[in-house]
C-alpha cells in the first residue's frame, strides 16, 4: 500500500523497527501544555483523558485548556512577536531552528510513531513511514523557505522608489483535527514559523499527545519562549472557540469538518482576522476501462482504506466504467479479504480502529443509511465480532450506489466505499462534480489525452492520475467549493502566513 506515498522519494533514513515501547517515559510523566516557554497545567486544574482506540484504555490525562489559557498563550505569542528575539532573528537562523526541529523529530521518529499510533489507532507502519517522515520533511521544506522570502521593486514612475515587503502576519491561531495529528501540526507550524509569525496551536481533543511531544522537541531545538504555544482542550465553548474568536489573533487556520469551518468563520468576524479553511471531501476516484486495472484496484484500496478512511481527500466515490464494473469489484473484494485489521501497534496490521466511539457510531449509522437507501453491500458492514474492544469497523463496500444518495454526497470519514457505474466521459464528469465538496479526485486510464482532459474538468484542488494519496510538502493542497479555501503546502502556504506591504518613497525635488 505504501508505494503510493511520497515517502519513498525521500531519502531520509528513519525508524528501526522496534518492539520496545519508546514512548513509555513520555506517557508516564504528567502531560503539560506549552505557554510562553513553560510546561503548564490548565489554569482551572481540569484534565480530560485520551484513550487508545484499539483497546479503549486511558493513555494519559491532558490539561483541559479554556479561554483563560488561550488568553495567556495569545499574550505570550503577542509579546514574542512584538518584542521577543524572534522578530530580530535573521532569516537564516529561523531556518536553522526549523532544520534542528526536523532533526530532533527524526531522532525520535520511532517514539513519535508509537505515540501517534497509540493515540490515533493508525497502523504503526503508516505512522512511521508516512506521518513522521512527512512531518519532518515539511519542516525541512519550510526551513528552506526562510531565506527565500522576498519583496519586489516596481517601476511606478521616476518620482518614486516603490517596493513591497513580505512581512509575517503576527499571532496565528491553528486548530487541527485528529486524523493526522502530527502531520497537520507540521503543515500549520512549518510555513507560519518560516514567515516569522508566532502561534498558538490547539490540537484535537481525541489526539493531543503528539503535539505535546512536538512542543517539547521545539523547546529542545531552541525556539524562543512564546513563539510556539500549544493549548490542549475542546472546541465549542472552550479553547478552540476562544482561539478562533480572540481579538488579538491575526489569523486562524483550521482543518476539520465543514460545519466547524463555518463556526470558525463566524468566530473570526469580531476582528476580521484572516481565515484559511481545509474542510471535507467526497472525492471521485474514476476508473476507465482502458486503465491498468490491477493498479487501479490497489489505488481504490489506498484511496478509501488508508488511515481507516479518515482522510479528507479519501476516494470515497469509486466510479467504474460499466464494461469493467464486475471484474473490478471481484478483484477489489479479493484484495480487501487479504487486509489484516487489528491493533495498529502490530506491524502486520493494515487497518486499525476508528479514532473514537463517537466517530465509530457515526460511520455505523451511515452504513445503515446506505442500506436503507437501497445500496447493496458487497462486503462487510459491521463491527467485526472478534474485536472485543476497540472502535473497529470492517472495510465496507456498497455497490449499486446512485450519486444522489446520502452515502455518495456526505462525508462518512471511514472505510466505507460507494461504487457508482458510469458510461463515458461526460457522464462521469457531471456526476463527479455533482457534490458540494471539491478537495480531490483521481483518474485511472492509459489514454494520456483523456487523463489531462479530466484533470481540467474535475472541480477539485488536487487531481491524481494513475495514483492516489501522493503527497509532498512542495505540492499545494486545498479545496474548491465547500472543501475550503487557501492552499497549504508549497509556496502557496507562504501566502497564507505573510502580508505584503507597499512602500512609496518620494524622490521628487
Ligand atoms: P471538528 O472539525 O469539529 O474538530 C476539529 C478541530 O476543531 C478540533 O481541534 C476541535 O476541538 C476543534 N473545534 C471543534 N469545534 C470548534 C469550534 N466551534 N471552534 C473552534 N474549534 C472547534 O471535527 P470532529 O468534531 O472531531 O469530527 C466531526 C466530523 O468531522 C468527523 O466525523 C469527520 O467526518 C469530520 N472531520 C473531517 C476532517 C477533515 O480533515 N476534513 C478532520 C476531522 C473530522
Ligand atoms: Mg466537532
Amino acid at each position: 500500500m505504501y508505494k503510493y506515498f511520497a515517502y519513498r522519494r525521500i531519502n531520509t533514513v528513519v525508524a528501526v523497527q522496534t518492539k520496545e515501547l519508546l514512548c513509555k517515559e513520555f506517557l508516564a510523566k504528567p502531560q503539560k501544555m506549552l505557554i510562553d516557554g513553560k510546561f503548564v497545567d490548565a489554569q482551572s486544574g481540569k484534565t480530560f483523558t485520551t484513550v487508545n482506540p484499539a483497546t479503549e484504555e486511558v493513555l494519559a490525562h491532558i490539561p483541559e485548556g479554556s479561554k483563560a489559557d488561550i488568553d495567556m498563550a495569545v499574550k505570550a505569542a503577542r509579546k514574542a512577536f512584538e518584542q521577543g528575539p524572534w522578530r530580530t532573528l535573521s532569516a537564516a537562523k529561523r531556518g536553522h531552528l526549523l532544520y534542528k526541529f526536523a532533526d530532533l523529530i527524526e531522532k525520535h521518529a520511532d517514539e513519535l510513531a508509537q505515540i501517534e499510533t497509540l493515540d490515533n489507532g493508525k497502523p504503526i507502519k503508516e505512522s512511521r513511514y508516512v506521518d513522521v517522515v512527512q512531518t519532518m520533511e515539511t519542516f525541512r521544506y519550510y526551513a528552506g523557505w526562510c531565506t527565500k522570502l522576498e519583496g519586489e521593486t516596481t517601476n511606478v514612475n521616476n518620482d518614486f522608489f516603490t517596493y513591497t515587503l513580505r512581512e509575517p502576519i503576527g499571532v496565528v491561531g491553528q486548530i487541527i483535527p485528529w486524523n493526522f495529528p502530527m502531520l497537520m501540526a507540521a503543515w500549520k507550524l512549518g510555513p507560519a514559523l518560516a514567515c516569522g509569525n508566532t502561534l498558538v496551536l490547539k490540537p484535537a481533543e481525541q489526539t493531543p499527545l503528539s503535539a505535546l511531544r512536538l512542543a517539547q522537541l521545539a523547546m529542545e531545538a531552541g525556539f524562543p519562549d512564546g513563539v510556539i504555544n500549544v493549548v490542549t482542550g475542546f472546541g465549542p465553548n472552550s479553547a478552540g472557540e476562544a482561539l478562533a474568536s480572540h481579538m488579538d489573533v491575526d489569523k486562524v487556520a483550521f482543518t476539520g469538518e465543514d460545519k466547524t469551518g463555518k463556526e470558525i468563520l463566524k468566530a473570526s468576524l469580531g476582528n476580521l482576522k484572516r481565515v484559511s479553511l481545509e474542510l471535507g471531501g467526497k472525492a471521485p476516484n474514476i476508473v476507465f476501462a482502458d486503465a491498468d486495472i490491477d493498479a487501479a484496484v490497489k489505488g481504490a484500496i489506498t484511496g478509501i482504506f488508508f488511515n481507516q478512511g479518515q482522510v479528507c481527500c479519501a476516494g470515497s466515490r469509486l466510479f467504474l466504467e460499466k464494461s469493467i464494473h464486475d471484474e473490478f469489484l471481484t478483484k477489489l473484494n479479493e484484495r480487501i479479504n487479504k487486509m489484516r485489521q487489528g491493533n495498529g501497534m502490530d506491524e502486520k496490521t493494515h487497518i486499525g480502529p476508528q479514532v473514537s466511539r463517537e466517530h465509530l457510531d457515526k460511520i455505523l449509522s451511515y452504513i445503515d443509511i446506505a442500506k436503507s437507501e437501497g445500496a447493496k453491500v458487497l462486503c462487510s458492514g459491521s463491527t467485526p465480532s472478534e474485536m472485543k474492544q476497540g472502535y473497529f469497523v470492517k472495510p465496507t463496500v456498497f455497490e449499486g450506489v446512485n450519486n444522489n444518495m446520502r452515502i455518495a454526497q456526505e462525508e462518512v470519514f471511514g472505510p466505507v466505499l460507494a461504487v457508482i457505474p458510469f458510461s463515458g466521459i461526460d457522464d462521469v464528469v457531471e456526476q463527479a462534480n455533482a457534490v458540494r465538496f471539491g478537495l480531490s479526485g483521481a483518474v485511472w486510464t492509459r489514454d494520456v489525452k483523456k487523463a489531462h482532459r479530466l484533470a481540467g474538468r474535475i472541480k477539485a484542488g488536487t487531481v491524481w492520475i494513475n495514483c492516489y494519496n501522493t503527497f509532498d510538502p512542495a505540492m499545494p493542497f486545498g479545496g474548491y467549493k465547500m472543501s475550503g479555501y487557501g492552499r497549504e503546502l508549497g509556496k502557496h502556504s507562504i501566502e497564507l502566513y505573510s502580508n505584503i506591504k507597499s512602500v512609496w518613497l518620494n524622490l521628487s525635488e
